[in-house]
């Protein structure tokens, strides 16, 4: 009862137009009836012409290629006739085969140009949600970094999440077992679905939404082009999500030019300003070289992490910034709070207080931050690693100083504004505004 008034509500919606516009063959067809109406007094026997008729009807009927297919929906969305690159990127060298031992495709899923279309589509549309009223854009804007503008997001009902929607970029070179801020999701695959099934978040399942989609005639020729067959079913709804998701690769930001330039994050960038490059030494902790760790140790992952008085190693990775570690950055005093983070998660409680070292590729735009959202802006970021960190009893080794206690970096007004700047050489305005990510639906 409830899919079938569900899908009712959808073809009031959505239902593409079915009145095509002719067809060039179709005009001329109708032009040539026309004139053999008019012509009262033909010369030509009647059986003739109207064999001439049928033969040209039938060349009429079976122009039906995929291009007329695409036509047909372009009411609907607004996709290239051939699709956007996605599948062959250039990368720039400092995406090493390091970094690359990261990448986290499986190999039944490589992302391919349609299936990257197919799931942009999925992830622009609002018929994802139980109420027609929400897609996964509506908490993951591309402008914003693939991220929402409030601490907690609303969900189909009004409803709000338990945490703060972050952002992603580079999310195929994400460690695995590693999505989400609790680490909750082992693969893309299997969390773009959950999103999807969350009572907060879109309020489906997974047993209305297949029989949804294939009940909305413009998913036909989609799956038909990536599966080769236009049955849909939730492994290959996970499948297209997943490769959207991953084929949001950002290495454009001005930091990527600067890494590119020197191929070692300690040394001054070429393009950067001084104020920059003050930023990126507090980063990479050479104002701090007592501190067991700084801002590069959890933020840009490596076996061993860099280090500004050790040589880069070969190949290492500086530019995924997302950690594979999750960390307690002391944000609370103890772990008598609504959200232990990975702690409750995986029932551990020396984790409590735990939660995923998010990337902080974008940062600028996908604020506010922490898995709460609690902070408004880098300024009151900065602020909590400057003079903030709390003792709290499972605060990560990164963030305490030689005897133990909670690290305070106690930077000056000119080195906080510094350190801000740095990060915000990390917005990667030519993905943010690339139309091959954008929502390709016309209304
Ligand atoms: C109502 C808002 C909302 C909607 C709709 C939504 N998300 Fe999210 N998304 C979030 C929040 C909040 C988080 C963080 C949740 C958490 O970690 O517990 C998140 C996390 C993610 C992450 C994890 C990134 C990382 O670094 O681990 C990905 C990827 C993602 N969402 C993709 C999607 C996709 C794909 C859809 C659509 C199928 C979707 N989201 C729909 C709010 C939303
Ligand atoms: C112990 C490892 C660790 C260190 C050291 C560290 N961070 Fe973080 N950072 C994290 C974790 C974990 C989070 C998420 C915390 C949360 O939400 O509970 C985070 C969150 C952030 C965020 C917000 C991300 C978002 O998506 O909302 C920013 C910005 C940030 N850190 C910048 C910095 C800077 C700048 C430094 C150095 C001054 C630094 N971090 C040092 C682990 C670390």
């Amino acid at each position: 009862m409830k899919t079938e008034s569900i899908i009712k509500k959808i073809s009031l919606n959505k239902q593409p137009n079915n009145t095509r516009p002719n067809s060039p063959f179709t005009n001329v067809f109708i032009y040539i009836c026309f004139i053999i109406s008019k012509k009262k007094a033909m010369s030509f026997p009647k059986t003739l012409s109207v064999l001439f008729i049928t033969i040209l009807f039938i060349a009429c009927s079976s122009d039906n290629n995929i291009e007329d297919i695409e036509d047909d929906y372009s009411d609907i969305y607004n996709l290239p006739s051939t699709p956007f690159n996605y599948s062959d990127i250039t990368f720039p060298s400092t995406f090493t085969d390091y970094v690359f031992g990261f990448d986290n495709t499986p190999t039944d899923n490589p992302i391919t140009d349609d299936g990257v279309t197919l799931g942009r589509v999925l992830f622009y549309d609002v018929n994802m949600s139980a109420n027609n009223t929400i897609s996964c854009a509506s908490c993951h804007l591309q402008e914003l970094g693939f991220s929402d503008n409030k601490p907690k997001s609303e969900g189909f009902e009004g409803g709000h999440t338990f945490r703060n929607s972050m952002g992603f970029a580079n999310a195929g070179l994400y460690a695995p077992e590693n999505f989400f801020w609790d680490h909750r999701a082992a693969t893309l695959e299997d969390q773009v679905l959950m999103p999807i099934q969350d009572q907060v978040e879109m309020g489906m399942t997974l047993d209305i939404l297949v029989p949804k989609l294939q009940d909305l005639e413009y998913y036909n020729p989609l799956f038909e082009t990536v599966f080769g067959s236009t049955q849909i079913n939730s492994d290959k709804i996970s499948k297209a999500l997943a490769q959207f998701v991953r084929s949001i690769y950002s290495f454009n930001s001005k930091y990527d030019e600067g890494i590119e330039a020197t191929n070692n994050i300690f040394i001054d960038f070429p393009n950067f300003t001084a104020q920059e490059n003050l930023g990126k030494d507090i980063f990479n902790g050479k104002l701090t070289p007592e501190a067991i760790g700084t801002c590069v140790t959890c933020h840009l992952p490596n076996t061993v992490p860099l280090h500004f008085e050790q040589p880069i190693p070969e190949g290492a990775n500086q530019v995924v910034f997302g950690g594979s570690e999750t960390g307690n950055i002391g944000l609370d005093i103890d772990d008598n709070v609504e959200d232990n983070g990975v702690g409750a998660h995986l029932g551990i409680p020396s984790l409590n207080g735990h939660f995923k070292t998010s990337s902080i590729r974008n940062i600028e735009v996908t604020g506010p931050y922490m898995h709460d959202g609690r902070m408004e802006t880098l300024e009151e970021v900065v602020e909590h690693y400057s003079t903030g960190v709390l003792a709290h009893p499972y605060l990560s080794a990164h963030m305490k100083d030689g005897n133990g206690d909670p690290r305070h970096l106690d930077l000056t007004p000119e080195e906080s504004a510094a350190l801000v700047a740095f990060m915000k050489t990390l917005t990667d305005h030519e993905l943010i505004n690339d139309v091959k990510f954008s929502d390709p639906f016309v209304n």
